[in-house]
């Protein structure tokens, strides 16, 4: 017998058995948390959220379902989330506005295009954030004119404010809804006589290079709350590398940490797009390999696996 010839066979055997077997009995565990009256409100909760997004949840709620919804999925196999299919997810991310319960296509792209002139606390985070962009690019001496290349750029809001700041920017999403109504921001800026440099263009991420007709001089190519939403994250960083000058930087910015496949489970649930958290480790292990010799970290030293990601990685010159 095969056993014989194999030494350490039985022993493999074992311990896929007693892993299944541990596996197996946290599933159970999980259905039967999940199923409790300790979760009911995260139960009622979830059903509640899955007509109407827009429905008011406070930090506990959201904790409630979450914690629900992870368990519940976890025992029928569901999470983690396996991302499988490419064109599945370039679908869903493509569809997303249409998959947002309880609103209209019309709500959403005002939203969108209104971005980020949301609610107080939205317009302090997101124009913070444009800030820290914007210092990043002074302190790697990128000025106006430098040529920029933004991946996942929704409607478009920072490559419109980085455009009007003289820059020469390309910003590039998935979805042709995205880029459809990045027009409503060019025809804005043509309205007000302004002379900029700014254009948009559909193109998958993970094959931008490609996309991009294989031009290789951009001064920097940045990414916004979006590479967590690629299907190939380190495809991704793989193409940025080739749309670079000699010297040129890639700019990850604000891309959330490893938490955020746990807190943003929900969100992702509902409006069916891929939501992942990465860890410092991997992204600085991918960059090196493609070739970025320096990586610079510009977020906490300490980031407990909650702090988002700001990382520059420079090309050889
Ligand atoms: C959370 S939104 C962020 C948009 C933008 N950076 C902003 O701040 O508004 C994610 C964006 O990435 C785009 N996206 C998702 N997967 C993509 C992919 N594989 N390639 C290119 N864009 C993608 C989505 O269509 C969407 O525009």
């Amino acid at each position: 017998m095969i056993f014989w010839l194999a030494p350490g066979f039985e022993d493999g055997i074992i311990w896929h058995i007693t892993c299944n077997w541990v596996v197996n009995m946290m599933r159970t565990l999980s259905r039967a948390l999940a199923q409790s009256p300790l979760l009911s409100r995260g139960r009622r909760l979830v059903e509640q959220n899955s007509k109407n997004w827009d429905s008011a949840l406070s930090k506990y709620d959201k904790l409630f379902a979450g914690v629900y919804l992870i368990l519940e999925d976890y025992s029928r196999g569901l999470f983690p989330p396996r991302f499988e299919d490419q064109a599945k997810a370039y679908a869903a991310e493509v569809d997303y506005r249409s998959h947002i319960p309880g609103l209209n296509e019309t709500i959403v792209r005002r939203t969108e295009l209104s971005k980020p002139f949301w609610v107080g606390r939205a317009v302090e985070k997101y124009l913070t954030q444009f800030i820290h962009l914007m210092k990043l690019l002074e302190r790697l001496n990128i000025a106006p004119p430098a040529r920029l290349l933004e991946l996942g750029c929704g409607t478009g809001w920072m490559a419109e404010f980085l455009a009007t700041a003289g820059f020469d920017v390309t910003g590039t999403s998935i979805a042709p809804a995205d880029i459809e109504d990045a027009g409503a921001r060019l025809r804005g800026i043509a309205a007000k006589g302004l002379a900029v440099q700014l254009r948009f263009q559909i193109a998958p991420m993970e094959s931008i290079a490609e996309a991009m007709g294989g031009r290789n001089d951009y001064d920097a190519v940045f990414v916004f709350e979006a590479l967590h939403h690629a299907f190939n994250w380190r495809q991704t960083i793989t193409s940025s590398f080739k749309c670079l000058r000699p010297g040129g930087w890639l700019l990850i910015c604000n891309e959330p940490n490893l938490l955020h496949t746990f807190v943003s489970y929900r969100v992702a649930k509902l409006s069916n797009t891929h939501e992942i958290g990465f860890s410092r480790g991997e992204l600085t292990s991918h960059l090196r390999q493609v070739g970025f010799p320096s990586v610079k970290y510009l977020s906490a030293p300490l980031h407990f696996w909650i702090k988002p990601h700001w990382i520059a990685a420079q090309k050889s010159r």
